[in-house]
């Protein structure tokens, strides 16, 4: 793994690497010679992929903690610079979907969500962008959603949170071009990760069969798999998205939301 890949000698940084698509990432960086910071809630989660990415020959080292904890997101940056000694990615991707319209949200819905999708990032930008900027340049990639672009039915904060990171995206795009750091979104419709099918089992429907149902709803014939999108995420990633800046980049099988 890694030793002659197109991000050989490149710095990530992903949070949420433990998750669907944030093990999707993690590995596809690593195969590719990218050396991996993993942020993720699940310390041994973490440690485990890092442990695996060491077998296959890759660079990687677990950096555990809780995103809402702003010390530990401001910090974040500072320890995958003294653990791998620069940054040049950063894949914001740890996120989380409460349910309901407004009537049904809680406060503790709406802070949380705001915490780990929208605060988390602008924290770990803040802090990634003057490094970056001294080393020359650098990628970041925010994960949205289709539904923080269109309106999905009944997830009013999940919706509005991804709307504020699509926006983030756009005008850090625009703001900081000038110093080579391009920042673009990822807009996933349905992905077929452990977000989706505890939504399906904490609704008391089998997983399986919920996700054979969505399947026939998408054009292309099934939701995405988490590689799909982080094929996706490690374009925006490389040189080969060299060109884009504020993108919000749509992944979605066909399918609109409805
Ligand atoms: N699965 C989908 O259908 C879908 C669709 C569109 C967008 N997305 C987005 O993709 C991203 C990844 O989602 P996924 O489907 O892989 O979900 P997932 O639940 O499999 O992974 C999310 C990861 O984020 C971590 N995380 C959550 N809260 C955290 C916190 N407070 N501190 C640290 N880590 C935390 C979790 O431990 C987990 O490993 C999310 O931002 C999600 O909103 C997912």
């Amino acid at each position: 793994m890694g030793q002659q890949g197109e991000l050989q000698g490149k710095i990530a940084l992903v949070t949420g690497a433990a998750g669907g698509i944030g093990q999707a990432v993690v590995e596809k960086l690593a195969a590719k010679g990218a050396m991996v910071a993993l942020a993720d809630m699940s310390a041994d989660l973490a440690e485990n992929l890092a442990q695996d990415i060491h077998e296959k020959g890759g660079q990687a080292v677990a950096l555990p903690g809780n995103l809402t904890d702003k010390a530990y997101c401001d910090g974040l940056v500072a320890a995958t610079l003294k653990a791998l000694g620069g940054l040049d990615i950063v894949i914001n991707n740890a996120g989380l979907m409460r349910r309901g319209n407004i009537t049904e949200a809680s406060d503790e819905d709406f802070a949380l969500s705001m915490a780990v999708n929208v605060e988390a990032p602008f924290r770990l930008i803040r802090s990634a962008i003057p490094v970056m900027a001294d080393r020359g340049g650098g990628t970041i990639v925010n994960t949205a959603s289709c539904w923080g672009v269109y309106p999905g039915p009944d997830h009013l904060v999940y919706c509005t949170s991804k709307a504020a990171i699509a926006a983030m995206t756009r005008c850090l795009g625009r703001d900081h071009a000038h110093q080579n750091i391009r920042v673009n979104a990822v807009c996933p419709n349905e992905v077929n990760t452990p977000m989706l099918r505890t939504g399906f089992a904490i609704r008391g429907l089998d997983p399986d069969s919920a996700i054979a149902d969505l399947n026939a709803t998408v054009p292309l014939g099934h939701i995405a798999e988490p590689q799909e999108i982080a094929d996706v995420v490690l374009f925006l990633a490389s040189d080969h998205s060299r060109y884009m800046c504020g993108a919000l980049v749509e992944v979605n099988g066909g399918k609109p939301v409805y």
